[in-house]
């Protein structure tokens, strides 16, 4: 989706700003555009559609400078993908960029156009260009400006507006994702849609609340300044220090992000605990450890949904709660029976996705406490849940979400444990502690024998299709296993429970068809009886389970062979770092563009 970016400091903003929608470019658009004041002082605007690449050449080899620069990434909805329709809008006076979507702009457009304003563009965004232009004229104050416009559109929305009289830039946002940042040494000030593009570029973030005016600017002692739309001043956002640390953007030797988010995981296992046993995060989980509840309402999209599944499980036989997990896209329009003593617990990692943030909200209409399980401190879900946990995986780039799911799991598992009571029993919790550091000791291992599984990986992926299948705990792991490899290899895969497929699916196997088969303990015989089935019907078999089994061994054409003991419920969670690095691995031998697959946004901020 859309990503924005504004620069105010002594060094080049237009390369700041260049590299920020860089950073951005993960999230999916298909064009990007500058606005900077330059050294004469006059306004630029310089836009291209397509890669980020097209952008630069057009900008071309001239050196240009200046000390305050808007950007964008688009993501078409209102116009077709063009030049015109890029960002930054602009009349030569004020320059903006826009991400989300202006409900009302049919009926402003025309009221606008009555008054004279000619418009470039078929782009909503364009429409507020237009309202701060016809308000300028009377007179206001830009701040005024600002405020008589905003309160004008409909929808949820972010933008980050250039005025070339002052040079200043000011951001706000209502219902959409910004952050603003400030390099307290080199007096460098950012605003953006995703903290992404300020990793390691500032020491202090800042996220405004809806309605909240950032101004960017060299009249302010501060250089950043928060206003409320009254004018007043406004202490409505959270802040945070962080270490300067440019790496956490880069890939260092890893020729991907997936595959280094891949191996970020060990490590990102073994400080969950310590965060949440021994660190900052013991608060919130005694906090949520004394909520009472019979009936949990878990929503969210896409893998997080899957996530979802498995914290399911760990309710249900662990703390014996009834709980539901449903796709956000359908709870939101249902019509669900919530009573007021039940929870919303809603999973996302970037705190940002439309779908779930609507579920979230009607929960908070029904009056329920909700609890996030997210990723992004200071995202939307996390500043309006009841309460948080936080999955501390780190900035994730990689459109396929990796490193998340798992950490998603295993603060899910957290949350049941709490409410078990583990935070007060000083033999289970020590058993749990020590289950993690196993898991993370099993994938240090499985990521050294990376080369088996791109063995497998190089015989099966030019197969027409794949079936993942899985029973119990490990049907959710088959789901997660096909949507990532469709998401990054371009094939067809899908998730089924490996039970059901005699009841339709069984029709498309043949030779041509890969089954990748999860089969831990449980349920073991059943499963292998469907695998048998596929076999019969010349399917080729991919079995990920329990090493050294001669069934294993003689029912499959590529056997994975895992180490499962100890692990327990912590099992699916670790076959599924298997299945990322076979969908990776498929993609590679594809071809595909791994990191931003096509059609692809890594934060889908519109329903
Ligand atoms: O940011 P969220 O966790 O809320 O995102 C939800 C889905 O859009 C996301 O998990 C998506 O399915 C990923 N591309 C899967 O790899």
């Amino acid at each position: 989706m859309c990503g924005i970016v504004g620069h105010f400091g002594p060094q080049n903003s237009v390369e700041i700003v260049l590299e920020g929608l860089k950073r951005l470019e993960y999230r999916g658009y298909d064009s990007a555009g500058v606005s900077f004041i330059d050294e004469k002082e006059n306004l630029n605007v310089f836009k291209k559609s397509g890669k980020l690449q097209n952008l630069k050449d057009h900008l071309g080899e001239v050196n240009f400078t200046a000390r305050s620069c808007i950007g964008h990434t688009r993501w078409a909805t209102h116009g077709e993908v063009n030049d015109e329709n890029s960002h930054p809008h602009s009349n030569n006076e004020i320059a903006l960029v826009h991400n989300g979507i202006i409900e009302n702009a049919t009926y402003l457009r025309k009221q606008l156009q009555d008054q004279g304003f000619k418009f470039q563009s078929e782009t909503d965004s364009e429409v507020f260009l237009g309202l701060l232009a016809v308000s300028r004229k009377k007179g206001l104050s830009f701040k005024e400006t600002i405020i008589e416009s905003f309160v004008q559109i409909e929808g949820n929305s972010a933008f980050v507006i250039l005025d070339s009289q002052t040079s200043d830039i000011f951001a706000f946002k209502r219902g959409a994702p910004l952050v603003a940042g400030i390099n307290e040494i080199s007096s460098e000030v950012l605003v953006s849609s995703d903290p992404y593009a300020l990793a390691g570029m500032v020491n202090k973030i800042y996220f405004p609340e809806d309605n909240v005016i950032c101004h960017l600017s060299a009249s302010n002692k501060n250089l950043l300044n928060f206003y409320e739309m009254d004018g007043t001043t406004s202490t409505r956002y959270l802040s945070k220090m962080l270490a300067i640390d440019a790496a956490v953007s880069e890939k260092g030797d890893f020729e991907h992000f997936m595959l280094k988010e891949i191996h970020e995981q060990p490590e990102l296992i073994r400080s969950l605990t310590q965060y949440y046993f021994d660190g900052e995060g013991l608060e919130s989980l005694k906090r949520i450890s004394k909520i009472e509840t019979s009936k949990i309402h878990i929503s969210a999209c896409g893998t997080a949904f899957y996530a979802g599944l498995l914290i399911r499980d760990f309710f249900e036989r662990f703390n014996r709660i009834n709980c539901t997990v449903e796709l956000a896209s359908e709870f939101r329009y249902r019509n669900p029976i919530i009573d007021s003593k039940d929870l919303g617990l809603f999973i996302s990692q970037s705190g940002e996705t439309a779908d779930t943030l609507a579920a979230h909200t009607l929960c908070k209409n029904e009056g329920i406490k909700t609890i996030s399980i997210v990723n992004t401190e200071g995202s939307t879900l996390y500043r309006e849940a009841t309460d948080n946990l936080l999955i501390r995986a780190g900035i994730e780039v990689g459109v396929a979400s990796t490193k998340a799911f798992t950490q998603q799991v295993l603060t899910g598992r957290l949350f049941s444990a709490a409410l078990e009571g583990v935070l007060n029993n000083e033999e289970e919790k020590k058993k749990l502690v020590n289950k993690y550091a196993l898991l993370a000791e099993r994938v240090d291992e499985l990521l050294l024998k990376i080369d088996e599984i791109k063995e497998v990986a190089e015989k099966i992926y030019n197969y027409n299709g794949f079936f993942f299948t899985g029973r119990g705990a490990y049907y959710p792991v088959a789901l997660e296993g096909a949507l990532k490899l469709k998401e990054i290899a371009y094939v067809h895969a899908e998730g089924y429970a490996a039970g059901e497929l005699k009841h339709g699916p069984i029709a498309l196997i043949d030779h041509r068809m890969v089954n990748v088969a999860i089969i831990g303990p449980e349920l073991f015989e059943k499963t292998i009886s469907n695998i048998s089935e596929i076999k019969t019907r010349k399917g080729i078999i991919v079995t990920i389970g329990e090493e050294n089994n001669s069934e294993l061994e003689n029912i499959s054409d590529y056997y994975i062979q895992l180490n499962l003991k100890g692990l327990d419920e912590l099992r699916p969670t670790y076959i599924n770092i298997v299945n990322q690095l076979l969908s990776y691995y498929i993609a590679k031998l594809k071809g595909t563009d791994i990191d931003k697959p096509r059609n692809l946004a890594k934060s889908v901020t519109v329903e």
